[in-house]
């Protein structure tokens, strides 16, 4: 279930640093948005108070709101954990746990919030998550092999599986190819594109082209020096922010003339 997401005048903190200042944006259902801009700026931060991931740090907080189809995740009685199961999230170094199995490694998002599932019940739905996941077929004769066993790619494909087994709504990616050779980017690129069908996809990219190709909307964060805060500079269709931005600022960073 694709939901939309409006945040509405966000300031994101670590203790006294304001990291991320004033942003409003809306991100569409069943499309995928992109943030990009230069290291530093903010794209992680700011992604992670999308799933209340940022508070967990000590002294990390955010003012303002984020609107999941009109709730607000920061609201009063919204718990953490459960804002945190609608939205899922994969990182920029595929994580699976070492020493369980593939298909452990499906499950485990699932068994959180599940105690008890029957073995088919389990079967089905590491065989649904890993389908999506467009990895079924590689690894359908060894789900009983360590998560480790497999390729970054493959491992990247399988930190996917176990996100989307919650069945979330909307899924986040921190660089989720950072890590990954041409062809296992390429492979990640496609399943984001049909994952879009049924989620709500935002990811980061520092890969200007990977934006290009994958996202619909594009999002320009900017900053104006160490210490200063993240802003966000523009935001639209990503054929207009490649083509004709706004703003200078993101046709030189788009242009490769930042700094
Ligand atoms: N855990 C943290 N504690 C304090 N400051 C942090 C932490 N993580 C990131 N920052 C700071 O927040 C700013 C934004 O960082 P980040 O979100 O990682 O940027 P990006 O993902 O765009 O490279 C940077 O100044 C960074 O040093
Ligand atoms: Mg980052």
């Amino acid at each position: 279930m694709s939901k939309r997401i409006d945040i509405n005048n966000l300031n994101v903190y670590y203790g006294e640093f304001l990291a991320v200042e004033d942003v409003s944006l809306s991100i569409e259902p069943k499309s995928i948005t992109a943030f990009i801009g230069p290291s530093g700026c903010g794209k992680s931060t700011f992604l992670r108070t999308l799933n209340r991931m940022h508070e967990v740090i000590p002294g990390a907080r955010v003012e303002g709101e984020v609107l999941i189809d009109g709730v607000n995740l920061y609201g009063d009685n919204v718990d953490p954990v459960t804002v945190r199961r609608h939205v899922g999230m994969v990182f920029q170094r595929p994580n699976p746990f070492p020493t369980m199995s593939i298909a452990e490694n499906v499950l485990a998002g699932y068994r959180l919030n599940n105690k008890r599932v029957s073995k088919s019940q389990a079967d089905d739905l590491v065989e649904e998550s890993l389908r999506g996941a467009n990895l079924w077929n590689e690894v359908k004769d060894r789900l009983d092999r360590p998560g480790s066993s497999l390729s970054g790619g493959q491992q990247q494909r399988l930190c996917i599986a176990r996100a989307i087994a919650i069945k979330p709504d909307v899924l986040l990616m921190d660089e989720p190819c950072s890590a990954l050779d041409p062809i296992s980017t390429l492979a990640i690129e496609d399943l984001m594109a049909e994952l879009k069908d049924q989620y709500t996809i935002v990811i980061v990219t520092h890969n200007m082209q990977q934006a290009a190709r994958v996202s619909d909307r594009t999002a320009f964060f900017n900053i104006a020096g160490t210490g200063k805060p993240g802003k966000l500079i523009e935001m639209n269709e990503t054929p207009v922010m490649f083509s004709t931005p706004s703003e200078k600022a993101t046709e030189d960073y788009i242009s490769g003339r930042f700094g």
